[in-house]
């Protein structure tokens, strides 16, 4: 026998093949999620893309830990250990007064944890992490440029329509072509308009250069790695260094009513940050101007609320992460979620058993998820009031109600493990109801 490469030990790593075809599109890491444990749990899967090629692009990203969890068992630790020195090592988040930039709080951060790491970093960094461990260690296909505008599905089969006309089948197709989602209009028959949050982020992400040289900026960036927040009415500012302190990144969130395109790069302006922060911290624009005006992204942040359901008609085609829910920032839970959803996804069509099961696979995998998924987008929303409505008498007080909410049902939960536990239970309430349904109207449709 010839010796195994850790390559080779990392493909064997797979459970007993299911015979389910599963084609997926988007490789964001919602769809690299999905694939990759599909993969694992012994279904066939291959990955349609419309970008051409891979690019870093973004900048700041979080995983927490019921994400660092998942990762951790891909490639049995190797996909965390090439994050860890990509992600934040900060000590600890000093939450500070907006005018005053006193600290009011200090959270300590999460012991690193092998088993269920945070990871906070470059988007486009650990999406290359990811993005090359379903391609050269896994070996699934991803075929980049592909984007895809039709989707067709029947009892019996799914599939996508590429540009040059070829029309793919499979078992199950998994959308999760993000949160400009053409698979969205499918699945619900409508367009379903996306809202304004009524806020705007601007971002930056830029080397620690002009950090250093300046003496009253130096120290957030030469004793490793540092991260602020300064809460303010309305806004917020937080700051970190990354790397051992090389690189700098920074996120200020603000009113904003336009309502424009969902996107994420529109070039912003240096001056409207630093007019924004007029009355705060004088750090906070010393720190604004610091950053290359190339370097400067004004992201419009556009919400949509929670859709009715992430299942087409036959439950042969699945909306997946920001496809089926966008967060909010201030949630720290988006790409976290859309992971989740790719291991409950991959468990459940396991579970259910083969190629005539995915349906009752797809559909229970929609009720394990929703009123989680659903509970989890609002924190977004109550962390940004709680700072934005900031009342600085009750936090002097009590100093912990302004940190950051890190709680067990959200963190300690284990997708995986979950979907295991419930999903016989699942299908039995599915069955349930749509005996309950039939004996209503006993004409009436019938699951296949
Ligand atoms: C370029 C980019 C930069 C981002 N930067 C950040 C960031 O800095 N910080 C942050 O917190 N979040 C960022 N996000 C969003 C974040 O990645 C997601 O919120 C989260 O990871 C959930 O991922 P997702 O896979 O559901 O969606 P996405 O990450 O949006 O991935 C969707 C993928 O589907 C592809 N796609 C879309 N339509 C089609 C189609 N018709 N056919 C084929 N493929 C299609 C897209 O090209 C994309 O790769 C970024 C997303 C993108 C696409
Ligand atoms: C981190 O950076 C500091 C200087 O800012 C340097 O002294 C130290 O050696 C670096 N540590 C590592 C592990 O690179």
């Amino acid at each position: 026998m010839g010796s195994i490469s850790p390559s080779d030990a990392i493909a064997a790593d797979r459970m007993a093949p299911t015979g389910i075809k599963v084609i997926v599109v988007g490789a964001g890491f919602g769809g690299l999620g999905a694939a990759i444990e599909c993969h694992r749990q012994g279904h066939d899967v291959e990955i349609y893309e419309a970008f051409p090629e891979l690019k870093t692009l973004g900048d700041i990203i979080s995983f927490m830990p019921n994400a660092g969890r998942i990762f951790a068992r891909w490639g049995a630790g190797e996909v965390t250990r090439r994050m860890r020195p990509l992600s934040i090592a900060h000590k600890g988040f000093n939450i500070r007064k907006y005018d005053t930039g006193e600290v009011a709080y200090h959270q300590l951060a999460n012991e690193y944890s092998a088993d269920a790491p945070t990871v906070n970093g470059h988007r486009g960094e650990l999406h290359e992490v990811v993005f090359e461990y379903a391609r050269t260690d896994l070996g699934i296909p991803i075929h980049l440029g592909n984007r895809i505008e039709e989707y067709f599905e029947d009892e019996a089969k799914a599939g996508i329509v590429l540009a040059d006309g070829r029309r793919i089948e499979a078992d199950v197709v998994i959308a999760s072509d993000g949160v400009r989602s053409k698979a969205r209009q499918i699945v619900l028959g409508y367009e379903d308009k996306p809202k304004s949050s009524g806020y705007a982020i601007w971002r930056a992400w830029f080397s620690n250069k002009d950090m250093v040289a300046d003496p009253e900026t130096a120290h957030f960036c030469n004793k490793g790695d540092t991260f602020n927040g300064w809460i303010g009415p309305n806004m917020h500012f937080l700051f970190s260094t990354i790397k051992n302190g090389s690189d700098c990144c920074w996120v200020l969130t603000h009113p904003d009513d336009h309502n424009i395109d969902e996107s994420w790069s529109f070039p912003g302006k240096l001056s409207e940050a630093i007019d924004a922060v007029k009355g705060w911290d004088p750090m906070v624009a010393r720190i604004i101007s610091k950053t290359p005006e190339s370097s400067l992204v004004d992201w419009k942040l556009v919400y949509r609320d929670p859709l009715p359901t992430w299942v087409s008609k036959h439950a042969r085609i699945l909306l997946l992460g920001d496809s089926a829910h966008p967060f909010l920032p201030t949630s720290a839970q988006g790409a976290t979620q859309a992971l989740e959803d790719g291991v409950d996804i991959a468990t459940c069509l396991r579970l259910g058993g083969g190629p005539a099961e995915v349906p009752t696979a797809v559909r229970a995998h929609e009720r394990i998820r929703y009123e989680r998924v659903k509970k989890v987008q609002k924190t977004g929303e109550s962390t940004r009031d709680m700072w934005h409505k900031t009342d600085w008498e009750a936090v002097k007080k009590n100093p912990e109600s302004i940190k950051f909410p890190r709680e067990d049902w959200v963190f300690k939960h284990d997708a995986r493990k979950h979907a295991e536990d419930v999903y016989e239970r699942t299908v039995r309430g599915i069955q349930q109801d749509l005996h309950e349904q039939q004996k209503q109207q006993p004409n009436g449709a019938s699951l296949p």
